[in-house]
């Protein structure tokens, strides 16, 4: 077979436009590599202390620290430059950072070279290598390693099947879809069952349809072979289904950390309340006794918020979906409001509501009411709405 690279250059281009290339395989240099590292039970797996980087004057990591577990699958959501990639760079070896350490299995690992850290990387272009077919491309890896003949042909034929592309060994990437080849560059990272697998934005140049169908394969894919994974994504609906935890970062640092459910249910900051999920911010309210928030003229019964002062101000928040339609309602929150519009979203409407907060003042809310609730009720467009938000339901962020 003579059309393998003779010098690969596995180059592939960065989400954000710079010319990276993927680790180089393991060729002997003599230096100490990770799979040398003595396994330290009680550690954590992966560990990221400190992590600072610079680029000129500009920071673009700041004291970036996190672990995850033997297999945990990690999501690391944040706006574009918030330092997504660079963390994953550094991780891979591919950038030096100016401060910190990365620990896997408690061993430093940042003087590793990234030939010896044994980390699979798929970014978000295919960078398959265009003059070998698909067996070919996920073979590579294992025959550098002068893997026995048959062995990796069990292991490619497995991780084709794996990846759902049994009968596609054959073809040339040209040959392949988008998600065809997206699917053998993330068989190609796995093939050598690195330590760490990671993943940048791997599934946003697909369409919305195949992305959907691979998000399920890759989490069921890297559950089965236990693979610890870093997925940096933008896509706040990728991070929410696919990770066990989501790293939330703003501006090169890490915000929040916690599962999906956590994050939604309990966003740290307001940043994070609105990057994930949307949020009504209702204004500045003054804590008037342990439980109640006076916002404008109307009072609020909150059973969050014990970290606020009483007699100080702090901003109530609450999600579009957690307020609730009522007819007739005298309950805690209750509250008479104006539709503004109505939005038909298929299964919901999202409503804007002006709820009066005295003579002159008002606030404008976004609700999220079932399409069949809008039927049944006659909700329409300037109509009254009276509706209730629940004490358990409403977000204090302090001042
Ligand atoms: N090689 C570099 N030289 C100079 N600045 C850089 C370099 N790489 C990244 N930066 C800057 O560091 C910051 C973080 O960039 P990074 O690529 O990590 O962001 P990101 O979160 O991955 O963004 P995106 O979602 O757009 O891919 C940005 O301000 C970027 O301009
Ligand atoms: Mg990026």
């Amino acid at each position: 077979m003579g059309q393998y690279p003779e010098h690969p250059t596995m180059e592939t281009n960065s989400p954000s436009g710079d010319k990276v290339s993927p680790p180089r395989l393991p060729h002997g240099n003599g230096k100490r590599g990770i799979e040398d590292f003595p396994v330290a039970p009680e550690e954590p797996y992966l560990q990221a202390r400190g992590i600072t980087k610079r680029f000129g004057r500009s920071n673009a990591l700041r004291d970036v620290s996190f672990q995850a577990d033997k297999g945990e699958f990690l999501c690391v959501l944040g706006p574009s430059g918030c330092g997504k990639t660079t963390l994953l760079r550094i991780i891979a070896g591919l950038e030096k950072q100016d401060a910190g350490s990365v620990h896997l299995r408690g061993e430093d690992f940042s003087n590793v070279p990234v030939s010896k850290r044994n980390v699979g990387i798929v970014f978000q272009s295919y960078a398959l290598f265009p003059n070998l077919t698909a067996a070919q491309n996920i073979a590579y890896g294992l025959r550098i390693r002068s893997r026995r003949r048959a062995s990796i042909q069990d292991r490619v034929e497995s991780l084709l099947r794996l990846m759902g592309l049994s009968g596609f060994g054959s073809k040339f990437p040209a040959q392949l879809s988008g998600g065809q080849q997206q699917r053998v560059a993330l068989a190609r990272a796995m093939a050598l069952s690195p330590h760490l697998l990671l993943l940048d934005e791997p599934l946003s140049a697909l369409d919305a349809q195949v992305r959907l169908m691979l998000r399920g394969e890759v989490k069921q894919l890297q559950r089965r072979l236990n693979i610890t994974t870093l997925m940096v994504t933008h896509d706040q609906e990728e991070a929410l289904t696919m990770a066990d935890r989501i790293l939330v970062m703003e501006g090169g640092e890490v915000v929040q950390i916690g599962t999906p459910m956590e994050i939604y249910e309990k966003p740290a900051t307001p940043f994070v309340a609105s990057f994930v999920g949307s949020m009504n911010f209702m204004g500045r309210a003054l804590k008037e006794t342990h439980r109640v928030y006076r916002l404008g003229e109307i009072r609020l019964h909150v059973s969050r918020g014990d970290h606020v002062t009483q007699g100080s101000h702090a901003t109530i928040a609450i999600r579009p979906e957690d307020i609730v339609v009522n007819r007739i309602s005298h309950s805690q929150n209750s509250l008479s409001t104006k539709v503004v519009s109505l939005e038909f979203r298929g299964p919901l409407y999202r409503a804007t509501l002006s709820l009066p907060l005295g003579a002159a003042e008002q606030c404008l809310l976004q609700a999220d009411i079932p399409t069949e609730k809008i039927r049944r009720f006659g909700i329409s467009e300037n109509g009254q709405l009276d509706v209730e938000l629940p004490s358990d339901r409403i977000h204090v962020y302090a001042a």
